[in-house]
């Protein structure tokens, strides 16, 4: 049978119940303080000694401000008159982040929930507070720690495309171009900057395959054979192996870029024959580019084209090799691709200079090895001019 109480017992055990409330809430890791309406502290538990180093004696009866730094010492009054006045419940049953100051004047962040409390005739505001400062200094690391593992990421994949680059004897500078032009051009096309910035990353390993590309063919001086040519156009097909199966969005996205970047939107490309938006829209942005980027360089079997014959060519090849919307959303952008290709110009000196180019700074990597600088022969080129199907070399 369960005991009875008469109102002696229950005064018997008010005593132990304070005593027991009290050591509850002072275990609590929480801060805990009330205030009355004029925002003075009534009473505080350990916690909140231990967060802002003050002793209950020097909070009590202090209006809670003390333990705010200055910007929210206004807010704070505000908020509470506004309350008062209105009931509305701007801060109240509403937890949100602030900062707190403890004694020696150093600021952390708190989490603070404040709830109503009626005692008696009197109206009370009871805050929980949370220190926050160690779950921000964990987030503070895990970001620093995902940002040092993301710039890995984008270092080993320019890397990569560099690999290609001393393989086929192209500049550095035009894998850079090509990612640069390929997020302008995304952007426009309606991606999110996300996307396109995932593009600039991947479309410089647009040509990865040609690194399974014989020497003796991919360097043959003078025209392939039509067998030659049928190996040449494998590097497609052996990009996409090499990227294949990957989880990581950026090399899906290299692997579609590097398998169809000479499909044409006729269907006359290779390596499937694929047609219009049956190949995917990164490769036909890499395809308008690719072309751009090849007819305003020089080349060592020709000078650069001049701006007018650039645009012809490309609007020769709208609807046929390229995707007639890009390229009616490439040209109103023709001259931010001139300004990309300026910062990042081919030149004889430099030929093998490498660069960077991260979030809008251009800064240059001279490449130290020697047989890296230099022009790039004649010879290497001529495979290119088959590899493109188009009568130019598409590097
Ligand atoms: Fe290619
Ligand atoms: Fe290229």
């Amino acid at each position: 049978m369960p005991p009875r109480h008469n109102a002696l017992d229950y005064g018997e055990l008010m005593p132990q119940s304070n005593a027991l409330l009290r050591a509850i809430l002072n275990a609590e890791v929480d801060g805990i303080v009330t205030i009355d309406e004029r925002g003075l502290i009534e009473s505080c538990n350990q916690s909140v000694e231990k967060l802002f180093g003050y002793s209950a004696a020097e909070l009590i009866g202090h209006n809670v401000k003390l333990l705010m730094p200055p910007p929210y010492r206004e807010e704070h009054d505000s908020h509470l008159q506004n309350y008062l006045e209105t009931g509305h419940k701007k801060i109240i049953d509403i937890g949100r982040e602030v900062l707190g100051r403890r004694k020696d004047g150093s600021v952390f962040p708190v989490f603070v929930r404040v709830s109503e409390v009626h005692m008696a005739d009197r109206r009370l505001f009871t805050g929980i507070l949370r220190d926050l400062s160690e779950l921000k200094d964990m987030e503070k690391l895990l970001w620093e720690q995902s940002r040092a593992i993301h710039e890995a990421n984008e270092d080993m994949l320019y890397r990569l495309a560099l690999a290609v680059v001393c393989h086929d004897r192209q500049t550095g500078w035009h894998i850079q171009r090509t990612g640069a032009y390929s997020e302008l051009l995304a952007i426009s096309a309606g991606w999110s900057c996300e996307q396109a910035h995932l593009l600039r990353l991947a479309a410089p390993l647009h040509d990865i395959g040609k690194i399974g590309i014989p020497d003796a063919i991919l360097h043959k001086p003078g025209a392939l054979t039509p067998e030659e040519t049928l190996v040449m156009q494998e590097h497609t097909v052996l990009g996409a192996k090499m990227l294949d199966r990957s989880m990581s969005p950026v090399l899906s996205l290299a692997r579609d870029i590097a398998l169809c970047h000479h499909e044409r939107w006729d269907g006359r490309g290779y390596p499937r024959g694929l047609a219009g938006t049956g190949i995917p829209e990164s490769a036909r942005i890499v395809a308008v580019v690719d072309m751009f980027d090849a007819l305003i360089h020089d080349r060592v079997y020709r000078p650069a084209w001049p701006e007018s014959k650039v645009i012809q060519m490309i609007l020769e090849s709208r609807g046929t090799h390229l995707d007639p919307r890009l390229v009616d959303l490439f040209l109103p952008l023709l001259s931010e691709m001139q300004t990309l290709a300026l910062a990042m110009p081919d030149s004889a000196s430099t030929e093998f200079d490498d660069a960077v180019i991260a979030d809008g700074y251009v800064w240059e990597r001279r490449a130290s090895a020697s047989g890296h600088a230099g022009t790039v022969p004649a010879e290497s080129l001529t495979h290119a001019a088959v590899s493109c199907g188009s009568g130019e070399s598409l590097a």
